[in-house]
């Protein structure tokens, strides 16, 4: 007989040998939602287990993501207060300033990312600046830099532009540079799908547009040449590392990235796919943790160094007890 390839999954020590892909604690970047306001504590009904939260309310759960060994968190932001360009975003006291500051200074080994987009802080849910019923790149790009320089000065460890806006890296690490923060590196969201799997999350950040969607700005799903192109411009601008969002459903695309650019390549396991998992696991229709875990795998395997995710707490929690794979009936 020859030999076949079960013989690589017979006890689970020999399948730990062959084992292609690992999943760790450090892939990890956790979202935070962060309201203006006290005593904030509020579920997402849509995302069992997230919750938005008040800088004052905020303790436990850092403390937990610092304790769970999670090294890096992304922040969004919802103001109070909402206008037509979203000024609150650059704000020396808005409310995503606020938060960094108060997070490096309580937790100084945390790395803080900041999301910078305007949809949550546009009282019409646009991620700029609108001009006959569209998004205006120039002018948006000007408040862009007004945002990340708040930021920055708010003392942030990296940057993360999600609006789409053309040359918005470009214009984001001339700002950075003229104003010495040369070593603050920007996360693109550089191929970023307009997705029906962001719902849930337009529901925890107050974002949805308030009329039309973001198919003048996020890229088509039908597309995967484009997105080498959105990727090599982030490149060229001087992105640090690229972005894929959603995950599951672009896989292919991660894997695209991967094989053509040798920056790290992050991907966002988005609210819907989250929101997904969790519906199915509290129905008792999957095993909710393996689903969990099978997914995060699958970004990993599909190419992504970086996972942002919803799940980071609950994984993070699994892979530090590190259990044995159940033991499955005789025959
Ligand atoms: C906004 C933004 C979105 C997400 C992150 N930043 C949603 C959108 O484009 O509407 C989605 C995250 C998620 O669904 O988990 N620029
Ligand atoms: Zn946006």
């Amino acid at each position: 007989m020859e030999k076949g390839l079960r013989e690589n999954r017979k006890t689970e020590e020999i399948r730990a040998q062959f084992r292609e892909t690992h999943l760790q604690v450090s892939d990890f970047i956790y979202p935070l939602f962060i309201e203006e306001g006290n005593n904030i504590k509020k579920e997402i009904a849509s995302m069992p287990g997230i919750f938005r939260y008040s800088l004052d309310q905020i303790n436990d759960e850092l403390n937990e993501v610092v304790a769970l060994g999670i090294k890096s968190v992304i922040l969004f932001g919802i103001p109070l207060h909402k206008d037509a360009e979203g000024s609150e975003s650059w704000n020396e006291n808005g409310i995503i300033q606020q938060a960094i500051h108060y997070i490096k200074k309580n937790y100084p080994t945390l790395q803080v990312i900041a999301d910078v987009c305007f949809c949550e802080y546009t009282n019409h849910g646009h991620c700029g600046v609108l001009c006959n019923h569209d998004v205006d790149n120039e002018l948006t790009l000007k408040n862009l830099r007004k945002q990340v320089l708040a930021q920055a000065k708010a003392g942030v460890d990296m940057v993360a532009p999600s609006g789409m806006m053309d040359f918005a890296v470009l214009e984001i690490r001339d700002e950075l540079n003229k104003n010495g923060f040369q070593h603050i590196p920007i996360m693109g969201y550089s191929v970023k799908y307009a997705s029906a799997y962001y719902g849930p999350f337009r529901d925890a950040a107050d974002s949805t547009p308030s009329f039309g969607d973001r198919r003048t700005y996020q890229m088509d799903s039908a597309n995967r040449n484009e997105a080498i192109k959105e990727a090599q411009a982030d490149v060229d601008e001087g992105s640090a590392i690229l972005m894929v969002k959603p995950a599951l459903s672009y896989l292919d695309i991660i894997r695209d990235l991967k094989n053509n650019f040798d920056l790290p390549i992050a991907a966002y396991n988005v609210s819907g796919e989250y929101a997904m998992i969790k519906a199915a696991g509290k129905n008792g229709w999957i095993d909710e943790q393996r689903v969990m875990m099978e997914t995060l795998l699958s970004i990993k395997r599909a190419g992504a160094d970086i996972i942002i995710t919803y799940f980071a707490k609950e994984a993070a929690k699994i892979l530090k007890a590190s259990p044995t794979p159940p033991k499955e009936g005789l025959c």
